[in-house]
């Protein structure tokens, strides 16, 4: 059995989740239950990172210590992946005892490739990000993302020397032995690499009080950049225990605006460490509100609960995964959403399930076994394989194309509707030509069993139900549609 470890991104706990944190989580959820129908073992860490200038100065402004900001955060993203039904196995929050010991352990194993010297530059502490010169002047002084005039500082760190791994970093990148996805952004990351000088992995406490304390030296505090990327070894016990059952990562999601760190400061302390470098970097695009990025002083951030209490989860998962690019950035509007949710779940599926299973009914059809999609499965009977196979569902999943791979599906889930309309089974049924009937519903039943069960990763909740009405001894229509319409 494969053993497969995928991570999401850790969110600052500055303020609430949005729609946009949903995309990591949905991403990587979706590949981790496609990888458990392929046979495979997953451990799948989600969590908070909680330290740094940003967290502790909203906690001031909110007149909390760090500590209790830091708590009433972190459980506010716990209920939201827990209400995307995430099928996580780890949470991990930086400030959890064990992970701030683990990322001291690990500053000690990088110390021959760290050095201190002056900073000099710029830092944008929306980003939590070093600015190199050239960044400066290209955004005229301004961060593009949080609008803000970048800061000057002036301090002593200690760096990490990333001109030691650079030629190993693009080595492995050109060799697909670190595939970032999609490609246009492996190019940018190349060409960032070049122009990458020395990172600064630590701030002056008189600076930065709230951070993971670097060790054998009170006055400094580790970059929160450092202690949020160890999160992905200290959730699986490094250093204390072995991890290369699940290290290295099968994927990590991320989005465009942290590509960077993971692509260029990632690798770098992993090579440090001696650790192979994960096996691929998938980076998702924003979602935007009517064209723009989401900021609370534009007024156009959306509330996650409300899209999921409008429909349901599935009608969340579904427009998310189908309607939002998984590399592009895409508009998020009310207007699209209700269209997805009326043409495509209620029409579509909706109502196939609601025909079929009363056809079922009334020809006293019965319920059919669960298809198997494992490919590697030894239990695969051949004629389940034959009917579960489909290697373009396959490839785009491997490939974590999920919006084409729903539309891939929907084709499908309009082939059975369309399918009905041509065999007539009703007319068959006035014919009193029973044993047809059986087998033109029988034929269907399968069919959509199969599509529910490659439903499974994007529409858990539906495609369970599916699964349980056409699996039942006796078919039955739900009392209640699956989608049903909005008033
Ligand atoms: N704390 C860092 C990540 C550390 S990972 C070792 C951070 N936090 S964040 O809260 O700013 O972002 C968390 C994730 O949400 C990132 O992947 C980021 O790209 C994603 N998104 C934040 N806003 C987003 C959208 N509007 N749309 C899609 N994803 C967005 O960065």
């Amino acid at each position: 059995m494969a053993k497969t470890y995928i991570t999401t991104a850790i969110p600052y706990v500055n303020g609430n989740p949005h729609i946009g944190h949903a995309m990591d989580y949905l991403l990587a959820d979706t590949y981790a239950r496609f990888c458990r129908s392929q046979g495979d073992e997953v451990r799948f860490q989600v969590g908070t990172d909680e330290h740094g200038n940003k967290v502790f100065r909203k906690a001031a402004e909110a007149g909390l210590t760090p500590e209790a900001y830091a708590d009433q955060n972190s459980a506010k993203f716990r209920n939201f992946i827990q209400r995307l039904k995430v099928t996580y196995t780890d949470f991990i929050r930086t400030t959890d005892p064990d992970h701030i010991r683990r990322c001291q352990a690990i500053w000690e194993k990088l110390r021959p490739h760290i050095y201190s010297a002056e900073y000099h530059g710029w830092y944008c502490e929306g980003c939590e990000s070093f600015v190199t010169q050239k960044e400066y002047d290209e955004h005229h002084g301004v961060c593009p993302d949080h609008q803000k005039p970048y800061q000057r500082l002036s301090e002593q760190n200690y760096y990490l020397r990333i001109s030691d791994f650079k030629d190993q970093i693009r080595t492995k990148i050109l060799a697909g032995e670190l595939t970032i996805l999609p490609e246009f952004r492996k190019q940018e990351m190349l060409r960032l690499l070049e122009d990458t000088p020395d990172i600064s992995i630590s701030r002056p406490r008189k600076q930065l009080t709230w951070g993971v304390p670097v060790p054998g030296d009170d006055t400094q505090v580790m970059y929160v950049w450092v202690d949020a990327l160890s999160n992905y070894l200290t959730i699986l016990g490094y250093p204390d225990q072995p991890i290369a059952d699940f290290w290295p990562a099968a994927a990590q999601f991320v989005g465009k605006d942290i590509l960077r760190f993971h692509a260029i400061t990632w690798p770098a302390i992993l090579l440090g460490l001696g650790l192979p470098l994960p096996r691929r970097l998938i980076s998702h695009g924003h979602v935007l509100a009517g064209g723009q990025k989401m900021s609370k002083s534009l007024g156009n951030v959306v509330d996650p609960v409300e899209v999921l209490d409008r429909h349901g989860l599935d009608a969340f998962r579904y427009f998310f995964l189908r309607h939002i690019d998984t590399f592009a950035d895409s508009d998020f509007t009310w207007e699209k959403f209700e269209d997805a949710y009326n043409h495509e779940l209620a029409n579509d599926l909706g109502n196939l399930v609601q025909r079929l299973a009363t056809l079922c009914q009334k020809n006293s059809v019965p319920g059919q076994p669960i298809p198997n999609l494992a490919t590697s499965s030894a239990a695969q009977s051949a004629s389940a394989s034959a009917l579960s196979a489909d290697p373009e569902y396959l490839q785009l999943m491997r490939h974590f194309e999920f919006s084409k791979a729903l539309d891939h599906l929907w084709q499908q889930v309009q082939g059975l509707n369309q399918a009905i309309d041509a065999a007539k089974p009703w007319e068959l049924a006035k014919q009193g030509n029973t044993t047809a009937v059986q087998e033109v519903l029988t034929d269907l039943v399968q069919r959509l069993l199969v599509v529910a069960a490659r439903l499974t990763p994007f529409l858990p909740d539906a495609a369970e139900r599916i699964t349980t009405i056409f699996t039942a001894p006796a078919i039955t229509p739900p009392a209640t549609p699956l989608f049903p319409k909005s008033a």
